[in-house]
């Protein structure tokens, strides 16, 4: 099987993004498929989650700086799921290197030579369309999008689109949008089911059948630097992420 790159992104904070990554690669990992995690946020919230010390670590920007191999920065979290570390170091090498010659082909280099030792590559993003992200959407084959249901949400997917079309059109034409997942959704609320509804209107097909509800487990896992899964298998964080996988896996 070909390595499948997929980013998962959102330009707005706090939409279930570093969770999204965590719990599936951490299921796919179980399953048996080989799993890289990068973290291409410079606040290293997925590093903290997979339980390492972020500001020790040599991270993915010593590769883009040429002062480590790729290979000297991937750490084993579990059987079959490997890491790649980010900290604060990022945000200034992105803000002296945005739009320098080459600038956003930088993490697709880099995992070149590491690729096919991997069934699937998850890149956590920023809450921002910068350095970062446009390194993530050129690396990617596909992308997932978490959001909220809230209201701004539609807009801010129209702004991501609208860089996605920009990314296709220059460089990465085959890049694949593979889904718009539901997070920290709350069913008791009209307003938040009616969000759901337009936007299967709105996007029709793309949008994940599985919606991941507000659950405190899913918190908790996070605060424990564990998955969900390993923390509480039966709670509907839990049963949640474990739907998005399979409806992962049969979109691949
Ligand atoms: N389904 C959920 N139920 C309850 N809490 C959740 C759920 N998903 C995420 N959270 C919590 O919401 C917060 C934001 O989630 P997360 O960090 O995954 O979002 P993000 O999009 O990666 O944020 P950022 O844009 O800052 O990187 C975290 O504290 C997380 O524990
Ligand atoms: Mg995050």
């Amino acid at each position: 099987m070909r390595t499948k790159v997929i980013a998962v992104i959102n330009q707005k904070g706090g939409e279930g993004k570093t969770t999204t990554v965590r719990n599936l690669s951490y299921i796919l990992a179980v399953k048996g498929k080989k799993v890289l995690t990068i973290d291409m946020d410079s606040q290293g919230n997925l590093t903290t989650n997979c339980d390492l010390l972020k500001r020790e670590l040599e991270t993915i920007v010593d590769v883009f700086k040429g002062e480590k191999e790729i290979n000297e920065v991937i750490i084993n979290v579990q059987k079959n799921l490997d890491h790649i570390p980010n900290n604060i170091k990022m945000s200034k090498f992105g803000l002296y290197h945005d739009k320098s010659a080459g600038w956003s082909e930088l993490l697709k280099e880099a995992i070149e030579p590491i690729k096919s030792n991997y069934d699937y590559i998850f890149i956590d993003c920023p809450p921002a369309l910068e350095f970062a992200t446009y390194n993530a959407l050129e690396a990617a084959d596909d992308i997932i999008i978490t959001l909220q249901a809230e209201e701004n949400s539609i807009e801010g997917i129209a702004d991501l689109l609208d860089s996605v079309n920009e990314i296709r059109e220059a460089t990465n034409e085959n890049l694949n949008i593979m889904g718009i997942v539901v997070t920290k959704f709350k069913k008791a609320t009209k307003l938040q089911n009616q969000f759901h509804d337009m936007l299967k209107n709105h996007f029709g097909d793309a949008v994940f059948n599985t919606i991941i509800r507000d659950n405190i487990k899913i918190a908790e896992a996070n605060y424990n630097h564990k998955s969900v899964v390993e923390l509480d298998k039966n709670s509907n964080g839990a049963k949640d992420y474990l739907a998005l996988a399979k409806e992962v896996l049969k979109r691949i």
